[in-house]
């Protein structure tokens, strides 16, 4: 709180003025009040000029009751202090001095606010007389500090009345302390019809002072950014004393003169998708109720704020907001108007996939609608190829084929694009495009072959070796042409060619595979000799390796003589291998002798025949042809296949020749 005058540092006792009685002979000297705070000690002091003795000295001490009577209430002579029963000081009162110095002092302890009095000193003696003085006992008690309480409900300006704004409340002081209103720093006095500060004083038990104040105004708009609070006055000892209470302000209530509708967000220039927040205050603030209303459309909401999700051209238009004020029910509007961005599919043409003819000439072109300035380019591969909305395309090669992207943007919106794709294909024959290497040494069981065909129509591709045998590739058809793979088993050096056709030309490619493994590993590991049926190969049992050496020594006497279909090898190869293995060394050992003892025996046979002259005409001529081109296909079965599986395919057919003959 502040405090405007700072207190006299002398508490207790001031003087104010002396008066000098003068009644009669004996002058009295004594100060014109003396202040003191409630419950302190006050000191009234009572000073004289005497020519006699102290021996002749009567000092009486009197207050002024409220009625406004003398009552005595303290006798000293040199011989006695006589203090008077049944007074309020009775208990509270003492003197100080004899008179000797010329000069007594009463002392009041514990000064109540009901001590408030003239006190009068009496001095007698015998030769001058008497003479009197007089001192007022002020007493002052600061009070707690203030209050203000500030009207919780809003106040409308279109109240008929004075309305309350709030109340300031201090208590507990004496003298009354003053309570002033204060608008903004300047204080408010009584108006008829505008202001109205009512007062009430309360009169505690303890008698102090308890003051409580009302401020009533004619409530107008501009008192929405008032403050108000109350100045409180207080006499202390020697002065004034001021404190303050909090600022207050009070609702007002006043209805819109308008209403402000507009687009929160996006900020900017709204595209289509876009999530739309329309916000409506009126200027009032009175309770009022807000409507928006799509006026194209007709729909409305009972909403402040109104959120449209994934906008479309529909959307746009004027948004009109309607308060109405729920006291004066008068309503007021305000209009904004959207517009929502539109930037429609990009359009190509020509439309579909494109082919051109070598050399041919191509002007495609790519338009997007919009309501706004837009920005068209061609891509390929990622590369800009047309800083505009047309394609240009001169002289067809292979390389002109493609995929191009036309993307349409809006510059002033970012995110605001669209794109097409338009593919270009260019006619022509196939051509193989380089492998990395076409001669390999291979030390795996398979290779990988690949072959990368451009040209259109797509290229069928054709993978064979070179026995004539068709590989079974995976391929699929890419921007430019065709991509194949093949898996090919490597049992021994292969060729294998890649063509690649369509009704343009064909264009080819040759894989020469060393198979390095084979060759290296046969004599110092026979385990190592691979095959490519796997079940075989994972075995570590010696028996199947060393057929492999044996069988590569068998095959050409086998050969002349035995004939076998290159299906029949195939239908062989679904032999469960397990069996061969479980056969063991010395069965094939006897399987092989018995061939042999066989072969021998037919040797004998046919050479007997021959020698009798019993062979001759077609039908054997036949045979030996037969014979020769089955034992090319035999030789062409034991370097790719499995060699386990070509003797015992020797050892099947064997029984063939007899149903021949
Ligand atoms: C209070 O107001 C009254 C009347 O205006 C005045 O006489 C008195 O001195 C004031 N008291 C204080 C403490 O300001
Ligand atoms: C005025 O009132 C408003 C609320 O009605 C409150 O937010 C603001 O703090 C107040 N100002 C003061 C100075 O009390
Ligand atoms: C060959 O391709 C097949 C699948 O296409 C894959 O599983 C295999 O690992 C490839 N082999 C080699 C040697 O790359
Ligand atoms: C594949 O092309 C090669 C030359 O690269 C050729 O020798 C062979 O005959 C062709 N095969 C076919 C089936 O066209």
């Amino acid at each position: 709180m502040a405090v405007r005058d700072a207190a006299s540092p002398l508490v207790g006792l001031v003087v104010l003025f002396f008066t000098w009685g003068a009644w009669a002979n004996v002058e009295v000297n004594m100060e014109g009040r003396v202040e003191v705070y409630r419950g302190q000690t006050a000191q009234i002091a009572c000073m004289f000029l005497s020519s006699d003795d102290i021996g002749g000295l009567t000092i009486k001490w009197y207050y002024v009751t409220r009625s406004g009577e003398k009552q005595k209430i303290i006798y000293q002579d040199s011989t006695m202090v006589k203090v008077e029963q049944g007074t309020v000081f009775t208990d509270r009162i003492r003197v100080n001095g004899t008179g000797a110095t010329g000069q007594v002092v009463l002392s009041i302890s514990n000064v109540q606010v009901h001590d408030e009095a003239e006190f009068i000193c009496t001095i007698g003696n015998l030769t001058d007389g008497t003479g009197e003085g007089r001192t007022k006992l002020k007493v002052f008690e600061i009070p707690d500090n203030p209050t203000i309480e500030a009207v919780e409900t809003g106040i409308s300006i279109n109240e008929n009345s004075l309305s309350k704004i709030g109340a300031c409340q201090v208590k507990n002081g004496f003298p009354k302390p003053n309570i002033t209103w204060y608008r903004n720093d300047t204080p408010l006095r009584n108006v008829l019809d505008e202001v109205k500060v009512q007062t009430s004083t309360t009169i505690e038990s303890s008698h102090l002072f308890s003051v409580n104040s009302e401020l009533s105004l004619k409530v107008v708009k501009e008192h929405k950014d008032d403050l108000f609070y109350c100045q409180i006055t207080y006499f202390v000892p020697g002065g004034l004393k001021m404190t303050e209470t909090d600022r207050i302000n009070v609702t007002v209530l006043y209805p819109s003169t308008a209403v402000n509708v507009w687009v929160e967000s996006p900020k900017g220039k709204i595209k289509e998708g876009d999530t739309i927040e329309l916000h409506c205050h009126g200027n009032g603030n009175n309770p009022y109720e807000i409507t928006i209303k799509h006026l194209k459309s007709g729909k409305s909401w009972d909403t402040e704020m109104l959120v449209l999700k994934n906008v479309t051209l529909l959307n746009s238009g004027v948004y009109q907001c309607t308060s109405l004020d729920m006291e004066t029910y008068q309503d007021i509007s305000g209009n904004t108007s959207v517009f929502v961005n539109f930037l429609h599919p990009a359009e190509v043409k020509p439309e579909g996939p494109h082919v051109m003819a070598q050399g041919d000439e191509l002007t495609a072109t790519c338009n997007a609608l919009s309501s706004l300035q837009t920005h068209t380019a061609w891509f390929k591969n990622g590369k800009e190829v047309s800083k505009d909305h047309t394609l240009m395309l001169k002289d067809a090669m292979f390389d002109t084929a493609g995929e191009y992207v036309c993307v349409v943007t809006v510059p002033e919106i970012e995110g605001m694009e669209t794109s097409r794709t338009l593919l270009v294909y260019v006619q022509g024959q196939p051509k193989i495009m380089e492998p990395e290497n076409t001669e390999m040494e291979n030390v795996e069981e398979t290779v990988n072959l690949t072959c990368n065909a451009r040209g259109f129509p797509a290229p069928k591709i054709i993978w064979t070796t070179s026995d004539g045998e068709v590989l079974h590739a995976s391929q699929r058809e890419t921007e430019e042409g065709v991509h194949s793979v093949v898996t090919v088993k490597v049992t021994s050096d292969i060729t294998v060619f890649c063509n690649a056709s369509n009704e343009h030309g064909t264009d080819g490619v040759t894989f020469n595979i060393k198979a390095t493994n084979i060759t290296t590993t046969i004599t110092p590991a026979p385990n190592t000799t691979t095959t490519p049926d796997p079940n075989t190969t994972t075995t570590p049992d010696p028996n199947t390796t060393s057929t492999t050496s044996t069988t590569s020594t068998i095959t050409s006497t086998i050969t002349p003589t035995i004939s076998i279909s290159s299906s029949t090898v195939k239908a062989e190869t679904a032999l469960p291998p397990k069996k061969i293995k479980k056969e063991g060394r010395g069965v094939i050992i006897a399987v092989i002798i018995i061939c042999i003892l066989l072969l021998a025996i037919l040797g004998s046979v046919l050479y007997f025949l021959y020698k009798k002259g019993k062979i001759c005409g077609r039908s054997g001529k036949q045979d030996l042809t037969k014979e020769k081109s089955n034992k090319d296909n035999i030789v062409v079965e034991m370097k790719s296949d499995n060699t386990e599986e070509a003797v015992l395919l020797g050892v099947n057919g064997e029984k063939q020749p007899p149903s021949d003959q």
